[in-house]
């Protein structure tokens, strides 16, 4: 690396530190505390992700990195520092907010996310791209899941920092989290090159679901076994532990992941009054592009049949469909 690398590096291992300490050891970091406690995280947790807090003033850090004699136009381009806005000088980038250090592979933090305590925008403000850091490469609490990753072939994908850290406390320990950003060409082949299973365990909210969606075809695309965890509505992951307990989120949520067929299905059923004849029909039309695809006779039965059942209709005439749109797919 070169000397500014390094440096930053540093800034960023002791900035970890210091905002850790703030949050555990002072009155700046009460109202910090009392947020965290009253949204279940444990200190095992506060600790294991070094969980920090950025107290909300002008110059924390600014005057922890004079002090050890950083450049701070240095710290400003790495991230932590911003630029004021009139006049020359330096305040600190995050203020009022609970830091998440994002390490890279080697567990170098080389990032921080800030997430605001209670409603407010940006609910999460994040490190710029900078020499240590894109956001487009890097999958949150990679160092940490990698060996379970590497024994268990599968990782378990999140759309967020607490999903992470509540599946890691309910023995889920091959979660990874993309950043704020969506998946990413190189997210997928670094999944790739460790893993051959992919749980897809997004939001259960409407674009949670759009975005397993768009997931899907990029993990099948090169090769990775997918599986989509289906949330109830209306709760994200962090959530339903904070509900339900850990317990439960690994039994019938990662554990009872659905193929990418069924969640297709599910998906698009939502889309749909099935109340209604127009919208069985189309629903059956297009479900039936899904089965159609699917290259084992014995799996399109299955999925046929459970259509079947579920509106209706004949297994014979759906079948008869489904054939006739194969013909036509050749
Ligand atoms: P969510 O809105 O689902 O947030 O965004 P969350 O993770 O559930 O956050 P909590 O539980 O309210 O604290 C999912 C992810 O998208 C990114 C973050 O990585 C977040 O974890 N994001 C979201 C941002 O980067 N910035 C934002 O303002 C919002
Ligand atoms: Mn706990
Ligand atoms: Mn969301
Ligand atoms: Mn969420
Ligand atoms: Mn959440």
């Amino acid at each position: 690396h070169s000397p500014e690398v390094d440096r930053l590096y540093q800034a960023y291992e002791w900035s970890a530190k210091f905002y850790h300490y703030l949050l555990k050891n002072t009155e700046h970091g009460k109202a910090a505390m009392e947020y965290l406690r009253s949204r279940k995280f444990s200190d095992q947790m506060i600790d294991q992700f070094q969980i920090g807090f950025a107290p909300d003033r002008w110059d924390t850090l600014l005057q922890f990195l004079e002090r050890r004699e950083f450049d701070l136009a240095e710290m400003e381009k790495g991230g932590l520092l911003s630029s004021r806005s009139e006049g020359k000088g330096y305040i600190d980038r995050f203020r009022g907010r609970i830091i998440f250090p994002i390490a890279n592979r080697a567990g170098k933090v080389v990032a921080f996310a800030g997430r605001i305590l209670g409603e407010g925008q940006p609910k999460y403000l994040n490190s710029p791209d900078s020499k240590l850091f894109n956001k487009s490469r890097i999958l949150y609490n990679l160092h940490q899941s990698k060996s379970s990753i590497r024994k268990t072939r599968q990782i378990v994908l999140f759309e967020g920092y607490g999903d992470v850290i509540s599946a890691w406390d309910s023995d889920v320990h091959n979660g990874v989290a993309t950043m704020g950003t969506s998946l990413t060409e190189n997210h997928v082949s670094m999944m790739k090159a460790l893993a051959d299973e992919i749980v897809i365990c997004y939001d259960g909210d409407r674009a949670g679901q759009a975005a397993a969606m768009k997931a899907i075809p990029m993990l099948e695309g090169v090769g990775l076994r997918v599986k989509v965890a289906v949330l109830p509505s209306g709760l994200d992951p962090d959530e339903f532990v904070t509900r339900y307990g850990g317990e439960r989120f690994r039994e019938q949520i990662v554990e009872s992941a659905v193929s990418t067929v069924k969640f297709k299905l599910i998906y698009l059923k939502k889309n749909h009054i099935l109340l209604e004849e127009d919208g069985k029909i189309a629903y059956v039309k297009e479900a039936l592009q899904i089965i159609a695809s699917l290259h084992s006779s014995t799996e399109r039965e299955v999925y046929l049949k459970e259509i079947a059942s579920e509106l209706e209709l004949s297994y014979d005439s759906l079948k008869q469909d489904c054939n006739l749109l194969r013909a036509s797919m050749q």
